[in-house]
């Protein structure tokens, strides 16, 4: 490591913080100070408050050598995520390990849709499944918002399971969450109040040119949709029907663009559109499907 990226121990956090966005900022990284705070709160194990109360505590060696170590993955294009393993999502704190998806920001519109529709069911014993739960995110938010709901993830990855498992228990969340390795909801033969899902839905095609700290960092099996995009929502909203009890719900997240195609596969199970929101980015991402 060259010495002009070292961090120093004997820093102060505000002087740490201050030379991290430096050099962060003189890579382009487009949120330098909040990812090098990110970075500061991981490595010395200090919350948000107290990095502000704090501001003067002193970088330890060990934690200097850590945060020398992580800056430099950074500089190399190494999403902050990964270095940390962890995201918060909602308001939970999530692991997150190379075997699931990053959980992003967008998402969070599904859990928005999905308690803005169920209302004041949401206080009711609802069964809440989540088809590719990767980290858990979805499930774990709903679980966290809907106190008497208990819920199913289902992955086709072991370790995501593994890892999703883990999340819930670290939430507090376990005794009403489970997760099964599965093909979407093949091995299932229950009906839920609520079905969630964040499938991989980028054309085949396209993923070599996605950006490198997607492409390289997110597993593919949560990438790719196959051939247009689409083939995890065929699988998923066939199986639609036998899963939703009768004012059941379902609330997907969509790539750009896919709303129309999506609704249209929807329409040919007999299923109706009950809500479409736009992310934060203006993109139509959560799409909600009942029974007309
Ligand atoms: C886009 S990721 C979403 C992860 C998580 N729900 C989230 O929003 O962060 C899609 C997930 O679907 C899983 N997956 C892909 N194919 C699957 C299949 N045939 N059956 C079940 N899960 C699958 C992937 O392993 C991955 O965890």
């Amino acid at each position: 490591m060259s010495a002009d990226k070292k961090i120093n121990a004997g820093l102060g956090i505000t002087e740490a913080l201050r030379f991290m966005t430096a050099l962060l900022t003189e890579k382009d990284i487009s949120q330098p100070e909040a990812e090098a705070r990110v970075l500061l709160l991981a490595a010395t194990h200090m919350s948000r408050a107290q990095m502000i109360t704090h501001s003067d505590r002193i970088i330890s060696t060990d934690e200097a050598d850590i945060l020398s170590a992580w800056i430099v993955r950074r500089l190399k294009g190494e999403p902050v995520t990964r270095i940390t393993g962890r995201r918060d999502f909602w308001t939970l704190d999530l692991l997150v390990t190379p075997d699931v998806l990053d959980p992003r920001a967008d998402t969070e519109v599904i859990v928005e849709t999905a308690l803005d529709l169920l209302s004041t069911r949401r206080t009711q014993a609802l069964r809440i499944l989540d088809l590719g739960t990767g980290s858990g995110a979805l499930l774990l938010a709903l679980l966290s918002e809907c106190p008497h709901a208990t819920g199913v993830g289902i992955d086709l990855s072991p370790a995501a399971c593994a890892v999703a498992q883990d999340n819930a228990q670290r939430n507090g969340l376990a005794a009403r969450a489970s997760f099964q390795q599965g093909h979407w909801a093949n091995a299932l033969n229950e009906t839920f109040d609520l079905v969630v899902s964040n499938p991989p839905y980028i054309e085949s095609a396209t993923i070599a040119g996605l950006d490198a700290e997607v492409r390289e960092h997110d597993p593919m099996l949560a990438l790719d949709g196959g051939p247009d995009g689409l083939t995890a929502y065929r699988a998923i909203i066939q199986d639609l029907p036998r899963l939703l009890s009768p004012a059941g719900l379902c609330v997907l997240e969509l790539g750009i663009g896919q709303a129309g195609a999506v609704t249209a596969l929807a329409k040919a199970m007999g299923l109706s559109q009950k809500a479409l929101r736009r992310d934060l980015g203006g993109v139509e991402r959560a799409l909600a499907l009942g029974r007309p």
